[in-house]
């Protein structure tokens, strides 16, 4: 398997092409961006701190049978994948009010919320993301019904596999993002989970060890990243 030209350059990975066509590399680079790319930055090494987690949570959730792009850590900053067709719906899972719920809706932050709630958002920078239900994502043709569905459902669990894991490790899960695509048929669960893409607060003073340090500069970002690494993976 070789790696050959790049396909796409996001705001924190480049995707590349494969001699296997059903296979893709994802690089993690230490960009980092926010509010739709409107505030950029580099975070030391988060590229890789995101594909060494990214890759020990997906072997985690495989071993729970839930079905993933992973197939192997290439090098640090580098994850071999199943190539996808990206469903353009990014689902976030919460469990704690944070982030846009208390923006939007005014709850207040650290709400322990009764049960996890789930968000759907049409992936379009453009559009800027936007919040949607089942049937706009249906009629817009980004998936059928049953397979929002599905794709609903595998966020719950994956929610109450992680949320139970990450405690035990003394992190609370307040919420995370998610995203899905399709390989031969089969919907897969993609791109990364990390720092970027979860809320981390420590389980007894409640200290943010997530992408929200840069979004609103509270400074030790790099630390917190490792932090997560540390106490996750040991390492
Ligand atoms: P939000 O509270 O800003 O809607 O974010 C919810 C979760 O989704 C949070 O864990 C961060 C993650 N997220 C992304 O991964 N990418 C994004 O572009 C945004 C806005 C949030």
């Amino acid at each position: 398997m070789q790696k050959l030209q790049q396909l796409y350059e996001g705001k924190a990975k480049k995707v590349f092409a494969t001699s296997d066509p059903d296979l893709i590399i994802q690089e993690f680079k230490d960009d980092a961006t926010a509010f739709n790319g409107v505030k950029r930055g580099q975070i030391a090494e988060k590229g890789i701190v995101n594909n060494q987690l990214s890759c020990h949570l997906f072997r985690y959730l495989e071993s729970f049978g839930i079905k993933t792009h992973f197939v192997e850590e290439l090098s640090p900053r580098e994850m071999l994948c199943k190539s996808l067709k990206i469903i353009k719906v990014e689902v976030v899972m919460r469990n704690i009010a944070a982030g846009s719920l208390v923006k939007r809706l005014g709850f207040t932050e650290g709400t322990e919320l009764p049960y996890p709630i789930v968000e759907l958002y049409l992936k379009d920078d453009a559009l800027g993301d936007p919040l949607m239900n089942d049937m706009h994502a249906a009629l817009l043709g980004l998936a059928s019904p049953d397979e929002l569905e599905f794709i609903k459902q595998q966020a719950t669990k994956i929610n109450s596999i992680l949320k139970d894991y990450f405690l035990g490790k003394d992190l609370k899960l307040v919420d995370f993002k998610l995203e899905f695509g399709k390989h031969k048929d089969e919907i897969l669960l993609g791109d990364e989970i990390s720092p970027d893409t979860c809320r981390f607060w420590d389980k007894s003073t409640n200290k943010k060890l997530d992408k929200d340090r840069f979004r609103q500069d509270l400074g030790n970002v790099e630390d917190a990243y490792i932090e997560v690494r540390h106490r996750v993976m040991g390492v």
